[in-house]
């Protein structure tokens, strides 16, 4: 299944760890199809919100004000005080048509060749001419369709008419020099020609502004994006330097940044409900692959899922590989060494999906666990059985009939999925939004109202310890969906009601 975006939208807001401020180039996407390059005007909005915890403004209230293209080049990308980076574009339904240009050079390629042909035969001029002039007619009335119709238009059906003209036009005055005497139909075809060319010149000119004009706001976006990052890094010594990536030598999980907001997923609107992330694999861990998988509107199934190589590309929604699975269940998915670990649906077992063949390797039950919303998360459902990675490898937070719903977490051998060993926590599960696991430590979130979450409690399977936390998280919509964390990143993946999330994890600095 191969999804075409209404308009390539591509949000891209970094929020700094200290972020009070945000400011934005916001979305204002145009209507599908309308065209002109005027219609295309980012709006630039700023707004600033308290650092106060659980105050309802965290940093998405947004005020607006309108402005022009223009803007784009002029904006910063910069950086407040506070360190907050965004930037983000929205395009109109312009997306340049690679394919069609391809097209459209393999026919003018074609047409070339065949205008070589029909000047051999120069002496079948006026059979030639008919035929030209039928053409010229055709074309006449395309273009007008095309004046009225601006989606074909952007879809440059003009520009093979171009060619069209362009090479008619050389036919008409080699045919008049080798023509002795005078033709009214020729200077007449002539004179239409280059009527016909000059309209073609100005449609042209509107369509590079839109496509050439849009790649080229792409570009300086993604620019002013690294500098806003190199600039984010410039001031980070100020707070003691992050654990090694993959290790444990920290104290645990103290604090979280404020999200950065990465885009609405793939699907759209609709598709509340999934998780993304990306993959870890310990022998390979700065290897980029990033997962994104939007369960069906039902909550239920997971069964499309998209894998990018880059963040960029996950970013601009393209070099996406899709796949399809029957079926996945629930949102508790997680993906570690490029295999893809998701409850299977309507069952107790855990699945196995190689990313690479997109085959189910191995299914497995896990022993005693609920299914099916028996003991799922607060305001989250088919999330009975959630999977977890951290620097030690592949966890499942469950819970069973025996544990009375209590939260049960079980290490897992991610080649078999046979349980290795058991933790039972005294944590009901139904009563936490989501859960995650950071070096052998549960993490567990609750709402504390549309804004904000707290990480509010923890099991430290290392020492069989569990206790309070309050970290508060800020959020851009109602529910976690899903909480995956990476042990490289050390960062939190958050699919939150159709948007991806990211917020960096801060440690505290008394190792265990
Ligand atoms: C946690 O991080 C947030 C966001 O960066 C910050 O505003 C807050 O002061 C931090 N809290 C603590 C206890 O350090
Ligand atoms: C950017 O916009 C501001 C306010 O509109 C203006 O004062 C400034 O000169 C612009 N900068 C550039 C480089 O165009
Ligand atoms: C113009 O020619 C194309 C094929 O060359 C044909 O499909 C189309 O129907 C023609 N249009 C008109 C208006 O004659
Ligand atoms: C050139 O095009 C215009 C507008 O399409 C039309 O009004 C005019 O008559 C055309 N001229 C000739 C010579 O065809
Ligand atoms: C996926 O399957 C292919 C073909 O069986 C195999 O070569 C590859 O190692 C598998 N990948 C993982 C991550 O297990
Ligand atoms: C997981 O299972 C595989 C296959 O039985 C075995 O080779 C491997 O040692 C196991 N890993 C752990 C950590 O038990």
């Amino acid at each position: 299944m191969r999804s075409s975006l209404p308009f390539l939208e591509a949000f891209l807001f970094l929020l700094g760890p200290a972020a009070g401020d945000v400011t934005t180039l916001s979305p204002e996407p145009s209507p599908r199809g309308s065209l002109p390059l005027t219609e295309f005007s980012p709006r630039f909005i700023s707004g600033s919100s308290s650092s106060s915890r659980g105050s309802s403004s965290s940093g998405f209230g947004f005020s607006s004000g309108s402005g022009s293209v223009s803007q784009f080049s002029n904006f910063t990308g910069s950086k407040d005080d506070r360190g907050t980076c965004v930037c983000s574009v929205a395009l109109p339904d312009t997306t340049f048509p690679v394919e069609r240009v391809e097209r459209l050079e393999t026919t003018a390629h074609i047409l070339s060749e065949n205008i070589k042909t029909e000047l051999s035969k120069v002496k079948e001029y006026v059979h030639l001419i008919s035929i030209y002039e039928k053409r010229l007619s055709n074309l006449t009335v395309r273009v007008e369709v095309m004046e009225k119709d601006t989606i074909s238009y952007t879809e440059l059906d003009f520009e093979l008419i171009k060619i069209e003209v362009r090479e008619m036009e050389k036919l008409i005055i080699r045919l008049k020099s080798s023509f002795v005497g005078s033709s009214e139909i020729v200077d007449q075809l002539e004179v239409e020609i280059r009527n016909m060319t000059l309209l073609l010149e100005n449609l042209e000119t509107l369509d590079k502004n839109n496509v050439l004009t849009i790649r080229r706001e792409i570009a300086i976006l993604k620019n002013r994006l690294k500098e806003c990052e190199a600039a984010k890094g410039e001031d980070v010594p100020a707070t003691p330097p992050p654990p090694a990536p993959g290790t444990c030598a920290h104290g645990g999980v103290v604090n979280v940044s404020k999200p950065t907001i990465v885009q609405l997923n793939w699907r759209g609107f609709a598709y509340k409900y999934g998780a993304w992330g990306r993959d870890y694999s310990p022998q390979n861990p700065d290897n980029e692959l990033y997962w994104v998988a939007p369960l069906n509107t039902d909550g239920r199934y997971l069964q499309y899922y998209r894998l990018y190589n880059t963040m960029d590309d996950l970013l601009l929604y393209v070099n996406a590989r899709e796949n399809q699975i029957t079926y996945g269940q629930g949102s508790g998915i997680a993906v570690y060494n490029k295999n893809m670990y998701v409850n299977w649906h309507n069952t107790h077992s855990i699945a196995k999906v190689n990313l690479t063949t997109n085959k189910v390797a191995v299914t497995q039950i896990l022993p005693d666990a609920a299914y099916n919303n028996r003991f799922s998360y607060a305001g989250v459902g088919w999330q009975d059985i959630d999977l977890a990675v951290d620097e030690n490898g592949l966890w499942v937070i469950y819970s069973t009939e025996a544990s009375t719903g209590n939260i049960v977490i079980s290490k897992l051998n991610d080649t078999t999925l046979v349980v290795l060993n058991t933790w039972h926590t005294k944590q009901y599960k139904p009563s936490v939004s989501n859960a995650f696991m950071v070096c052998g430590v549960l993490y567990a979130t609750r709402t504390l109202n549309t804004r904000t979450e707290e990480i509010f409690y923890y099991y430290d399977t290392n020492t069989g310890k569990e206790g309070r936390l309050n970290i508060v998280m800020h959020k851009m919509q109602e529910k976690l969906q899903s909480v995956n964390y990476h042990p490289f990143d050390q960062k939190l993946y958050v699919y939150n009601d159709g948007y991806l999330l990211n917020y960096d994890v801060i440690f505290g600095q008394q190792p265990h």
